[in-house]
């Protein structure tokens, strides 16, 4: 019979608090919700990595089915009800004053959420890059049980699975439908739209347009990169791009046709994937803003520079930011090109074999 202690390892689970004060002997009041606001983001982490490795089997195979689809986006959307519970999860800790915090922070050292095994793994599931990351030796803090399991991670992502499943887009050359022309005449004639705005703006307010201009260009310039191999692989080679071309122009698609049936559900798993990204540096930020309020400017346990180091991951430790930046070639719905009545009606409808 399935007793309710036993099946939830009660015993082992309620009786993992061990507080360093104590051991001590001058128990701090707050060790113990230090420690459990740890245990249950590591339970949380668990339960994350249990979502997106799923969605990564559901994706690492060539022939994905519409209902996958939806199961993908079902599990990313729990994965993200989860990391906004965690966002929450900081208001507890701050409970907690820093010099509560001082009263067994020393007794702590070296250990530190730097020495997260699992917040690696997820870091490494979700696919980011090791170019990507503000110190390279990251792995140095673990044991090397905990080394191994990290290393061992992510030789299949988030991204890449994503990635792949976006390449296969059908739809995306359609016999003699020059879509991506029209596109490109429209995005042209959206930006030549700001050039204006931004000039009559800057007229009326007596400012200097350059700098906005410049921006303009600058956006103008990636966009025709989009469609020149060339030049977009040598973005990706600068790392001002990650996901290929083939994968971005999918994108595009989807997006800018995500009311058509057939792109509706492709449309809310990547809609998923930005939020998902979002909530992970919102923890980060959040992490980033605690530290700071706890400790000031000291260094961390783990030995980096503290708030300083963690605000810089929260910068620039996005794995997703190829897609969300997309967002500047984005046409209003009213000026996009119109598709031709075949293309519009294959996309009509939601079948099997379209799905693939
Ligand atoms: C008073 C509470 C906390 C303080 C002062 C604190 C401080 C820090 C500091 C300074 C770092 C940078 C690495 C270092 O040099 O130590 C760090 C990293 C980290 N902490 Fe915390 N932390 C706290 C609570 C938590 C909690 C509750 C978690 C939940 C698991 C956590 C998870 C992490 C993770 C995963 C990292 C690695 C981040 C990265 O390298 O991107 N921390 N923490």
């Amino acid at each position: 019979m399935v007793y309710y202690a036993d099946y939830l390892a009660l015993d082992t689970v309620l009786n993992a608090q061990h507080p360093e004060s104590d051991k001590a002997g001058k128990p701090a009041h707050e060790e113990l919700l230090f420690i459990i606001t740890h245990q249950t983001f590591e339970l949380w982490f668990k339960q994350v990595l249990h979502e997106l490795g799923s969605v990564i089997t559901l994706f690492d195979t060539d022939y994905i089915r519409e209902s996958d689809v939806a199961l993908a986006q079902a599990r990313i959307l729990r994965v993200n009800r989860i990391m906004e519970h965690l966002v929450n999860q900081w208001d507890l800790i701050e409970t907690m004053t820093p010099g509560e915090f001082m009263d067994f922070r020393a007794l702590l050292n070296p250990a530190s959420g730097f020495q997260s095994a699992q917040w690696r793994v997820l870091e490494k599931t979700l696919g980011l890059p090791e170019n990507k990351r503000v110190l390279k030796h990251y792995t140095d803090a673990l044991s090397d049980a905990h080394r191994a399991i990290v290393e061992k991670a992510g030789s299949q992502t988030l991204f890449n699975v994503v990635q792949r499943w976006l390449e296969k887009t059908p739809f995306l050359e359609s016999g003699e439908y020059a879509f991506w022309d029209s596109y490109r005449q429209a995005v042209a004639a959206m930006l030549d739209h700001d050039r204006d705005e931004v000039r009559t703006l800057a007229t009326a307010e007596h400012r200097d347009p350059t700098d906005a201009l410049n921006q303009i260009d600058s956006i103008e310039r990636g966009f025709q990169a989009l469609f020149d191999p060339t030049e977009y692989s040598g973005l990706v080679e600068q790392g001002h791009r990650r996901m290929s071309q083939r994968a971005t122009l999918a994108i595009l698609f989807i997006s800018t046709y995500r009311d058509y049936p057939l792109l509706q559900a492709p449309y809310r798993l990547l809609d998923a994937i930005i939020e998902l990204d979002k909530l992970v540096s919102i923890w980060r930020y959040r992490h980033t803003l605690m530290v700071s309020r706890m400790i000031g400017m000291r260094v961390g346990t783990g030995g980096s520079s503290g708030s300083e180091y963690l605000m810089q991951t929260t910068v620039r430790q996005r794995v997703f930011d190829d897609v969300t930046s997309l967002s500047s070639f984005l046409l209003p719905t009213s000026a996009r090109p119109t598709l031709p009545a075949d293309v519009a009606n294959r996309l009509q409808f939601v079948n099997e074999a379209s799905a693939s």
